[in-house]
């Protein structure tokens, strides 16, 4: 695992500026022009600029909007040295903070007047004061967001005049705290950050099957048995929070004006308490939280009464943690087949006179009884539920809300019926645990690609309920981040950032005023805002057409061209040295006539740089092709039963069964798989044979197994890998015919990931093609 957890990191760009006094931040490119995100509804900017001072007052006209002051001096203080301060006496030079019921905006909403002079915030609500102080803010250097003072700046901010309001009420993320744990520090660094960008709720995913993460003080087990797993490595892996621990971090983000939406899942993803508690199973047998991401068929029994207690139980110590008006129940990804065979489900099914139609299976109408129960629970608890748009099969809860994320559909159906929305499409950019760049450099992630560009081109009300007039019942949109694959905060951090920005202006900013050119360069502010709360955002890396790679054999001559996914440039070096921001910038192919190493990365106007992609360059003779008397097709398989981690414990394996194989395929699946990999016999399996090459040439080569060996190379190597999206690829020149040809395949779960259902393929691509292809059975022989 340690390739993996290598955590993606660059030099800070405040302590560049740290260090560099003479360079007063006013001349820094990123500080020009006005840098707001989300971009308010309405701005003038005008002449002049607002100058803070080493003694500028605050007036706040209410304790409450006191409080904002105070919030913010602290803020300010602490990058700027000086000792700004909050008084009840109104101020003609200072900033002024205001409640003023009268205003024409929404409750979230304010005004803003900078003028040479002094500052003044107008608001109906705190709330909205926030609001105004957090664009006033982003008016100022983006140094203002350091923990420590910066020396040598400017601290102006432009005069404007600002009316702003959010287009939505409801702006949230989504953690996942169940695949990985996400500790409470770092919990209040995102809220710390969201409240940045005026983000306004945190949907807290707090179980699941691989994980119960909150404390239930009746059922102990929870915890002690459902917040550990043994992952496929053999590592305990374990985390949950404290009610106390709930209490710190929703008072945290309510000081921030974020409120969070617990959610507690069912009657799917809870093998996490099934295995505390199996009696809440239809089956009741022993059984372990899940090591494998996916979806689980175990799930919570419908028949029986104590499955509703259990939750009644948990319900009533969980809500009372969290004020806000939703409760999301999840209701998701829940398999009928354990219904289907249990007779106590079935027996409820009859009882209720749950039948099936057209529409709906009578299984699906069980999971809409489950889910109404759970309504009339939460309700007499005050709240509304909310959850997945699988809560739709079988007739939706009569006031449930719907979060919409499999397409737009679920939604678009739960507001024609005049139920609330959240729109949080995965077709759409939303779910933001996908890739933002080339998955063959980046850190391993579930798949999918969402740059920046298609979440900021989301637009959260369908022109279908536009024109029904049923959009009002969007109340918001919301960017989800699913933790399978982010294995510590440093890889959350890496998916969320920048994507929760654009994010941020669809949720605000009136359609009318969104412009992703300037959006992308107001980022460019931002990320120095994201330095000051040391968040490690994705920084696009130099990538090649037709997938990266980092070895490039050549025969004759090379040219690497490079691309980033937003506008960035690219510096690099020939001479072995680091490359930095001063390096030669990249502005056409680099061509190679001799092997060298070129070593690449990119620079952001702040100074910061991506990670160094390190690309050997090799000029190779074609490796000859081998002459073989006689040949059968396909491949010679050796198996060993066993669990490997790592292809040299096979060294020590005993007990090799051999065979033939016909096609890549049959490495991986030897033994039969499933869903939940429980109880599938693991072995280690190497094929041995030739491969034959259809033409002369330099061919890159691809796969998801352990190894791939060429001519006795090994050429593809992803030991201690998850094994998805093959990050190891290589290249070599080959002589057109047959080639010693080895794979290793080793049956092992890595990163949640079971390499079993892999296809056990490998693909090539000449290097003048565009795609891969796969290695067929015809080119295969023995
Ligand atoms: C989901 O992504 N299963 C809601
Ligand atoms: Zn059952």
């Amino acid at each position: 695992m340690k390739k993996l957890i290598a955590t993606i990191c660059a030099t800070s760009a405040l302590c560049l500026l740290a260090s560099c006094n003479d360079s007063p931040a006013k001349q820094m490119p990123y500080n020009q022009g006005i840098n707001i995100i989300p971009a308010p509804a309405n701005l003038i900017q005008k002449e002049g600029s607002y100058k803070l001072n080493k003694k500028t007052q605050m007036y706040a006209s209410t304790p409450e909007a006191k409080t904002v002051a105070e919030f913010f001096a602290a803020k300010m203080n602490t990058a700027t040295g000086y000792n700004v301060t909050v008084s009840d006496k109104e101020t003609s030079d200072g900033i002024s903070l205001v409640i003023d019921e009268t205003l024409d905006v929404n409750d979230e909403g304010y005004t803003l007047d900078v003028t040479e002079n002094n500052v003044n915030i107008k608001a109906k609500t705190p709330q909205g004061l926030f609001y105004g102080m957090q664009s006033f803010m982003q008016l100022l250097p983006a140094e203002i967001e350091s923990p420590s003072v910066v020396n040598g700046m400017a601290w102006t901010a432009p005069a404007v005049t600002i009316k702003d309001e959010p287009r939505f009420g409801y702006r949230g993320m989504m953690l996942d705290a169940c695949r990985h744990f996400i500790p409470v520090e770092n919990v209040k660094k995102q809220l710390d950050v969201m409240a940045l960008f005026k983000l306004n709720r945190m949907h807290w995913h707090l179980t699941d099957d691989q994980g119960w993460r909150i404390e239930i003080k009746k059922y102990p087990k929870l915890t002690e048995i459902g917040a550990k797993r043994i992952d496929g490595e053999g590592t305990e892996y374990e985390g949950f929070y404290t009610q106390e621990e709930i209490k710190d971090i929703v008072k945290y983000a309510a000081d921030r004006f974020i409120t969070i939406v617990p959610e507690i899942e069912l009657p799917g993803h809870e093998l996490a308490a099934i295995s505390a508690y199996p009696e809440l199973s239809c089956k009741g047998e022993a059984i372990t939280p899940r090591i494998i991401w996916g979806v689980e068929d175990v799930v919570m029994c419908a028949g029986k009464e104590e499955t509703f207690q259990f939750l009644e139980n948990v319900l009533s110590e969980v809500v009372p943690l969290f004020p806000g008006e939703y409760f999301h129940i999840g209701g998701d990804e829940c398999p009928k087949i354990s219904w289907k065979n249990c007779p106590l489900c079935q027996k409820r099914i009859r009882e209720e006179g749950l039948k099936g139609d057209a529409k709906h299976t009578a299984e699906e109408k069980l999971q809409s009884y489950f889910v109404q129960r759970m309504e009339k629970v939460l309700a007499k608890h005050g709240k509304k539920i909310i959850g997945w748009d699988e809560i739709l099969q079988g007739g939706l809860a009569p006031t449930a809300a719907v979060m919409s994320w499999r397409g737009e559909a679920g939604g678009i159906a739960a507001a024609s019926m005049d139920h609330e929305v959240i729109m949080t499409p995965g077709s759409n950019g939303m779910y933001i645990d996908q890739y933002q760049g080339d998955y063959k450099i980046e850190p391993v992630a579930i798949g999918g690609y969402d740059p920046l560009s298609k979440v900021y081109d989301y637009n959260p009300t369908p022109d279908t309920l536009v024109a029904q007039n049923k959009d009002k019942f969007i109340k918001g949109v919301q960017c989800n981040v699913w933790s399978e694959y982010l294995y510590n905060t440093d890889l959350m951090e890496y998916r969320i950032y920048p994507r929760i920005l654009a994010l941020s202006e669809i949720a605000w900013t009136p359609v009318a005023k969104k412009d992703y050119k300037d959006f992308e360069r107001r980022t460019e502010n931002a990320y120095v805002r994201l330095d000051g709360h040391d968040i490690n955002y994705h920084i696009p890396q130099p990538e090649q057409p037709n997938g990266s790679c980092n070895f490039v054999a050549f025969t004759d001559k090379a040219s690497l061209e490079f691309k980033t996914t937003r506008p960035v440039k690219m510096v690099y070096t020939i001479d072995g040295s680091e490359p930095t921001p001063e390096s030669t910038v990249y502005e056409m192919p680099i061509e190679f006539t001799e092997s060298g190493v070129l070593k690449i990365r990119s620079v952001l106007p702040s100074g910061k740089m991506s990670p160094t992609r390190v690309i050997t360059v090799e000029q190779q003779e074609l490796a000859p092709a081998k002459e073989v008397a006689k040949t059968t097709p396909g491949l010679k398989m050796d198996v060993t039963y066993g669990y490997f981690l790592e292809s040299s414990q096979l060294a020590d394996a005993k007990d090799w069964r051999s065979s033939t194989i016909k096609s890549l395929r049959e490495i991986t699946s030897v033994e039969k798989t499933d869903e939940s990999m429980r109880g599938v016999k693991q072995y280690g399996a190497i094929a041995t044979g030739y491969i034959n090459i259809p033409e002369d040439g330099v061919y890159y080569i691809s796969s998801n197994n352990e190894e791939v060996w060429i001519d006795g190379k090994l050429l593809v190597n992803n030991g201690g890998e998850v094994k998805r999206f093959s990050r190891h690829d290589t290249s070599i020149a080959l002589a057109k015919g047959l080639h010693e040809f080895k794979v290793v395949f080793l049956g092992h779960i890595i990163g949640g990931w079971p390499s079993n259902w892999n296809d056990g393929g490998v693909k090539l691509r000449k290097a003048d093609a565009t795609e891969f292809s796969p290695v067929t059975p015809e080119m295969l022989v023995y």
